[in-house]
């Protein structure tokens, strides 16, 4: 079996490689040449993925990639797996996914199954992909090629979550095309869950995501009005998670970020509109997730003032750019908004991550872009007046830190357990 995934970014090239690594020939496509030639040459683009498995799968012919759509026509399944962000308006924006539509629609061998992975809101794959699809190939869906939508569950970073064992949701347009759904991720997945529609399946990812993002919402009011207690929120959420039925932890931070949680729920938001409902819940976890910085950004000015010095003038090292510990992603990541709030009052601000050693251009913050990582070591650290802990990496020694620093805010609890000066960290 020979199967195409369009879009080989932190979705779609762990989905190549486990279905590669499951016995189907795996044809990769993206618009990016240099990830094409790259991944041809066995290698990698994306931290927790080792190039070595590229390459094996390269030399024993299970995998290739390309940027030609025409070679679509050799596949009996595609799958889709490119951006779908917001626009400047926080509307949606699908272009990334009809664009591939019409890309692919030319070329569609008869028969085939083209599989929406990207999240989206309900009605994007029996709508509008299905009319660039059947106006670019002149069939109909249903009948001369399957259409399906089966959302990613990818969480990049944690060794726990494999392509493999995360359960796979999966709705088709008709009873037939679920089937032929069914039967392709069975191939590499161990458990399916057919629903009843591509608008199901498609509901099911946004539910999961906003799930996350109203609850990350929860703990952050509640660590403000437990910090104003003096009751710390770490200490109470180790507490309550012994409780064995009926809790799950969330952890608080400082803002939301990654490509999914801030952005996804607000899909739903925009389709809700057309349906005259609102979405009360996002938007108010949107309103206290996207606050967050500002509260991290006042308590870095608090610290700071107890030390008699204003944060103007002050140096400050953002520790952390990833948006998440332990990956070198740090797109929609709150350190950027950290580094802008900080240096806008005056601060001169610089950054460590050891996973992003240089920044990369941004459209939301282009300002940042070539700015280098800071090196890890005594003499740099302790040159900052303070050292924010935007991300928890674990490849970070903080026992050092707590040596070095003159000055902590910690946004991740990081420093827990540390034997360091209680006044030299706070919590934020
Ligand atoms: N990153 C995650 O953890 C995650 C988890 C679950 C779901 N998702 C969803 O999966 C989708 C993809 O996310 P991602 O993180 O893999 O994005 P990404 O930016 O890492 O990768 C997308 C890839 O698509 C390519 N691309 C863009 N336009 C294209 C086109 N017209 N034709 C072919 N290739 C094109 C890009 O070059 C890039 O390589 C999004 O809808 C996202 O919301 C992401």
């Amino acid at each position: 079996m020979k199967i195409a995934i369009i879009g080989l970014g932190y979705v779609g090239l762990p989905l190549s490689i486990q279905f590669a690594q499951s016995g189907v020939t795996v044809l990769g496509i993206d618009i990016d040449a240099r990830k094409v030639k790259l991944l041809n040459d066995g290698q990698s683009y994306i931290r927790h993925i080792e190039a070595a498995v590229i390459a094996e799968l390269g030399q024993t012919g299970k995998f290739s990639a390309s940027t030609d759509f025409s070679r679509v026509s050799e596949a009996e399944a595609l799958m889709i797996c490119v951006p779908t962000p917001l626009n400047k308006n926080r509307e949606p924006d699908i272009s990334y996914v009809l664009e591939t539509g019409r890309s692919i629609a030319p070329h569609l061998a008869r028969g085939a199954l083209v599989v929406l992975e990207s999240t989206t809101y309900p009605g994007t794959t029996d709508e509008e992909l299905r009319l660039v699809l059947e106006e670019g190939s002149g069939w109909k869906a249903g009948l001369d090629f399957h259409l399906a939508f089966s959302p990613e569950r990818e969480d990049p970073g944690n060794d726990k979550s494999k392509v493999k064992s995360v359960p796979k949701v999966v709705g088709g347009y008709t009873p037939a095309c679920l089937e032929r759904a069914v039967q392709l991720y069975g191939r590499a997945v161990d458990t399916i869950v057919p629903v009843s529609s591509c608008r199901v399946a498609e509901a099911t990812k946004l539910l999961e995501n906003i799930f996350r993002s109203v609850n990350i919402a929860l703990v952050n009011e509640l660590k403000l009005v437990y910090e104003a207690m003096g009751i710390d929120i770490w200490e109470v959420i180790e507490a309550a998670k012994t409780k064995p039925f009926g809790f799950m932890p969330f952890y608080p931070g400082p803002g939301l970020g990654g490509h999914c949680i801030p952005i996804d729920p607000f899909y739903l938001t925009w389709k809700a509109r057309e349906y005259g409902r609102n979405t009360r819940f996002i938007e108010l976890a949107g309103e206290i997730n996207t606050s967050m910085p500002q509260h991290v950004v006042q308590r870095v000015a608090d610290a700071l003032n107890s030390q008699r010095k204003p944060l103007n003038g002050s140096r400050i090292l953002v520790l952390g750019l990833a948006y998440k510990p332990n990956v070198d992603d740090e797109r929609e990541s709150p350190s950027y908004v950290l580094m802008d709030l900080l240096s806008e009052r005056g601060a001169a601000v610089e950054y460590y991550d050891p996973y992003v050693p240089t920044i990369n251009p941004t459209r939301e913050h282009p300002h940042w872009a070539g700015k280098k990582s800071v090196t890890w070591d005594k003499e740099t650290i302790e040159s900052f007046d303070l050292t924010l802990i935007a991300t928890n990496h674990a490849c970070i020694n903080y026992e050092d830190l707590g040596i070095w620093a003159p000055l902590i805010v910690d946004t991740r609890n990081a420093m827990a357990g540390l034997k360091v000066r209680s006044a030299k960290v706070w919590k934020a």
